[in-house]
């Protein structure tokens, strides 16, 4: 048993994604988040920054004790993938394996991806699916613009402008006969209507933020890892981090949790 907290961090908002899902699984644990909402995107930018903020990210996490760090970011999932994690010092995951596996499962031979662009450029998705099967036809597409349109609350159903985009994006993927679609970036999900809409009823999505929340609960477990909660506790603490307005953070965060955040916010300086 261990009563740290767990760390999750991603460039913004989308890690929420992965926060819903692990309150739900495993509602005792104390989460430590940070989204370096003054940054983001990440995914637009090369290598090196990246690797650069999440160091960083995951560094402000270690300050407060956590016994594992999520990197709960598509993109920086793919340039500091899971083996990776003997760097830091401390039990880490990234979404993309999680993820994989799960499109791995149902797949009949032909997934697509969709992420940021630098998630796509690295190219880790695909790697990890040809580690386990070869034979698999991968596509994948670059999709900035769902980041935008998602920190900006375009995210109604029928909200022309995110349709128009989604069509734009995944036409091409739909052309290719894809059975499983990757949502490679923690934002997606949030646009998970409009994506099912274009790209048709026959396709099945994963959603890196519910996969992960799974494979951090298995590994809690096998690991003897999880907080036993104190009998009069009722659930586990909730700390928010940002390094943009927490105002706004709060205002936005709910669209991504499902219902307002439990728990305390502060913007902070890294
Ligand atoms: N949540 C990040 C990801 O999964 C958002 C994208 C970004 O920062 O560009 O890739």
């Amino acid at each position: 048993m261990d009563d740290r907290a767990i760390g999750i961090f991603d460039s913004g908002l989308g890690g929420l994604t992965v926060v819903r899902e692990l309150v739900k699984r495993l509602p005792n644990e104390d989460i430590v988040y940070f989204g370096d909402t003054g940054r983001i995107p990440y995914g637009t930018r090369s290598r090196e920054t990246i690797i650069k903020y999440a160091e960083q990210d995951v560094k402000f996490l270690q300050q407060h004790n956590v016994k594992c760090v999520i990197a709960a970011c598509g993109t920086v999932s793919t340039v500091l993938p899971t083996e990776t994690y003997n760097k830091f010092g401390v039990l880490y995951t990234g979404v993309v394996e999680p993820a994989v596996q799960a499109a791995l499962r149902i797949t009949s031979g032909k997934i697509g991806i969709i992420a940021t662009e630098a998630a796509v450029r690295s190219g880790t998705y695909e790697r990890e699916i040809y580690k386990t099967n070869e034979k698999t036809k991968v596509f994948s597409k670059g999709c900035p613009l769902f980041v935008s349109l998602v920190e900006n609350g375009f995210t109604a159903r029928n909200n022309e402008i995110a349709v128009l985009t989604a069509r734009e994006y995944l036409t091409p993927l739909k052309n290719q006969g894809i059975d499983t679609l990757i949502m490679g970036c923690t934002h997606f999900p949030i646009l998970r209507d409009i994506i099912q809409d274009c790209i048709g009823d026959g396709v099945r999505l994963i959603d890196p933020g519910l996969e992960t929340a799974r494979h951090i609960e298995q590994i809690l477990k096998k690991e003897n890892l999880l907080k036993i909660a104190a009998e009069h506790e009722t659930g586990g603490k909730h700390s928010f981090y940002v390094s943009d307005s927490a105002e706004q953070f709060l205002e936005n965060a709910r669209v991504f949790l499902g219902g307002d955040i439990t728990g305390t916010y502060e913007q902070i300086v890294l």
